[in-house]
């Protein structure tokens, strides 16, 4: 099984941005911990990052056809992104939204998710552990 995991702009300043909403654990961290977790539970897993929405669209799109789940984090843009949606909504890949956060307890603009439409199951709250929990999610998902 093979997962992508996709983090949109500002994720790479973990460790240093907002502490007190995203903790202490920097990108670099977070990358580690979810290939430890992978390969303990024996998927093959693709890290990307990206500022750019763009960039982010174009990555879904080429994950159609050889990948069976992703990982979406996609910061700022979950609010204002159709073009993510749109783009989860062409591949048809399982997805699963995480957010370190407590999106839903934050500010009202926060509250709006486009991408959770295209998604199966939403994590919030979680910190970095909602990444290694949606890991999961996909994984039972995928054996049936
Ligand atoms: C975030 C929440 C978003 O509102 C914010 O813009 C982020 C991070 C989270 O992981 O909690 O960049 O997606």
């Amino acid at each position: 099984m093979k997962i992508l995991v996709i983090n949109g702009p500002n994720l790479n300043m973990l460790g240093i941005r907002e502490p007190e909403h995203y903790g202490k654990t920097t990108y670099r961290d977070l990358c580690t911990l979810i290939e430890g977790h992978a390969a303990a539970v024996g998927v093959t897993v693709e890290l990307y990052q990206s500022n750019h929405e763009g960039d982010l669209v174009d990555k879904i799109q080429d994950a159609y056809g050889n990948t069976d789940g992703i990982v979406i984090n996609p910061g700022a843009y979950t609010h204002t992104s159709i073009a993510l949606l749109d783009a989860l909504k062409a591949v048809s890949i399982p997805a699963v939204e995480v957010h370190i956060s407590e999106v839903d307890k934050r500010e009202e603009f926060r509250q709006v998710s486009y991408v959770r439409l295209a998604c199966f199951a939403t994590i919030t709250g979680h910190g970095v552990n909602g990444y290694t929990e949606a890991i999961d999610l996909l994984r039972e998902r995928h054996e049936g």
